[in-house]
């Protein structure tokens, strides 16, 4: 479905989150420099109502800030140092805007898997406000863009508001294969993304049988990407650029 995805067999976790303190603009450009053609990041919304590219719901563990970000305006989320916690070298590092990480990838020519990470209670006005802001940007002519999350509503109010938009379904716990394939069904969605720790060989055939994509991760291994690729994945999130190890093809 996919197609530079598939070529691209390999997407940058939160950026590329080994090298580079996560969903920063020095992990998109760590992503870049290394040659990877796709990366992933985390959104979610905060006071103010932008997308904002952060994992968890509070600033602590990624920031030297406190709080849960949906708390937080844009203005309050700006002034943090969002690298120190990584290494000294990346003190001065800022959360981003999601714009500011569509506006590289697009000079880059490297596509996006958005992960809406939505707050509670926020699935529909989360998948609303990427909608407007992709159509607004004219962002899908700009460069490949697949939107994905653990959240169902998120994913069906994508559906509704940008139907374009390709869609990717994360499921973080066991599932029967005919469950799942229902939901990809419903949802119309391109591809499927599961933990490495959950996935098996039947249920990556049976995904592909439907004609849809299966996406995996966090994988740091060469030799681990190489089975999964030989297996029918199209790609996995990794938090390094695998294909330095030169097992990559
Ligand atoms: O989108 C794939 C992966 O990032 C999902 O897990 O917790 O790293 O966002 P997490
Ligand atoms: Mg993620």
């Amino acid at each position: 479905m996919l197609r530079s995805l598939r070529a691209a067999k390999l997407i940058g976790h939160r950026g590329l989150a080994g090298l580079a303190p996560e969903n920063t603009m020095a992990a998109f450009a760590a992503a870049a420099d290394a040659g990877l053609r796709w990366v992933e990041l985390d959104a979610k919304l905060c006071a103010s109502g932008e997308l904002v590219v952060l994992h968890d719901n509070k600033v602590d563990r990624t920031s030297n800030g406190q709080g849960r970000a949906e708390h937080m305006a844009w203005p309050a989320l700006q002034r943090l140092d969002a690298g120190s916690w990584f290494d000294r070298r990346f003190a001065g590092e800022r959360i981003p805007l999601l714009t500011d990480v569509l506006t590289f990838c697009a000079e880059r020519g490297i596509g996006i898997n958005i992960e809406l990470k939505p707050n509670p209670h926020d699935y529909v006005a989360t998948a609303r406000v990427l909608a407007e802001l992709l159509r607004a940007g004219r962002w899908l002519d700009r460069l490949p863009l697949l939107a994905s999350s653990f959240s169902r509503q998120s994913l069906r109010a994508i559906k509704r508001y940008l139907p374009e938009l390709p869609r990717g379904f994360l499921l973080e716990r066991r599932w029967p294969a005919e469950a799942i394939l229902a939901e990809l069904t419903a949802l119309d969605a391109v591809s499927f993304h599961y933990d490495d720790a959950l996935i098996s060989a039947e249920l990556i055939t049976a995904v592909r049988a439907s004609g849809r994509d299966v996406l995996v991760w966090t994988v740091n291994d060469a030799d681990r990407a190489e089975t999964l690729w030989r297996a029918g994945v199209s790609a996995v999130f990794s938090d390094l650029p695998l294909a330095t190890t030169g097992q990559h093809r």
